[in-house]
């Protein structure tokens, strides 16, 4: 059975002293022996400070996109390689608001998946379908031009030892979830899409967390599907009770 991992995204949000409370509220409650894994995954300029709060703890710490270039005159931009250097797990990449608000397309998706790769990143890669999208019948459309661009572009184990999100892109922050059940379809389309186009056995080992409005009351739900192993949480990570609690569903739908 795959295990269940958790990963916060804070977004454009979080101080020092915010995030300090927040980070401390969680270790007090999330030890090194349970059940589900758990990461956050926070704005550049506080990857030093998670480092030096989260090092030798359960919680993993990981970035919400990096270049896809590894260095030059790019302005702006931050490497995956300098990610890696504040002993980061994670990069997100490839998240809906990237995708929408910053012209991240698919090939840009996958340069970014790759540049983390080298860095040694464990990479997050996100798909999704908007509601127009979902409301043409087009969801399942979307999903495999996202997955093939990657998997086209990575070969046979492009996907290995990687994480996928699926974030629905109309339950991102506006409170409305996907059902358990829409969340299942997608993610067994995703999972056997993997399987199809890669290796069957990479596609059984893949963590693909579901995004959306995941919150206390409704994780239970959604982590209890066979497909589901896990979740990408963005508002309910930064209260640290609704974060925790969700970890603990998580916990008990590995060992129920
Ligand atoms: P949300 O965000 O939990 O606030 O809907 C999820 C995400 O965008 O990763």
């Amino acid at each position: 059975m795959r295990s269940k991992v958790v990963v916060g995204n804070w977004k454009l949000n979080g101080s020092l002293a915010g995030n300090d409370a927040l980070v401390r509220a969680l270790l007090r409650e999330i030890p090194r022996n349970g059940a589900a894994a758990c990461a956050v995954c926070v704005p550049y300029p506080y990857l030093a400070q998670a480092r030096e709060l989260l090092q030798g703890s359960a919680i993993a710490w990981g970035a919400q996109d990096c270049s896809r270039h590894d260095s030059g005159a790019y302005t702006g931009e931050v490497s995956a390689a300098m990610i890696a250097e504040f002993a980061a797990r994670y990069a997100i990449v490839g998240h809906s608001e990237r995708r929408t608000l910053f012209g991240d397309t698919d090939a840009i998706v996958v340069a970014k998946f790759a540049a983390a790769r080298r860095a040694g990143l464990t990479p997050i890669f996100c798909v999704g379908e908007t509601l127009e999208e979902r409301e043409a019948g087009r969801t399942e459309a979307v999903l495999a031009r996202q997955v093939d661009a990657l998997l086209q572009s990575g070969g046979a184990g492009g996907l290995e030892g990687a994480v996928v999100a699926y974030e629905p892109v109309w339950a991102i922050g506006t409170g409305r979830t996907a059902s358990r059940e829409q969340a299942e379809e997608a993610h067994a389309f995703i999972r056997g899409r993997v399987a199809a186009k890669v290796q069957p056995n990479i596609a059984a080992r893949l963590p693909i967390l579901y995004g959306g409005s995941v919150k206390a009351a409704n994780a239970a739900d959604l982590f209890a599907m066979p497909d589901v192993d896990g979740g990408l949480v963005g508002g309910a990570s930064l209260v640290a009770e609704e974060f925790v609690a969700i970890w603990r569903a998580a916990g008990a739908a590995v060992k129920g």
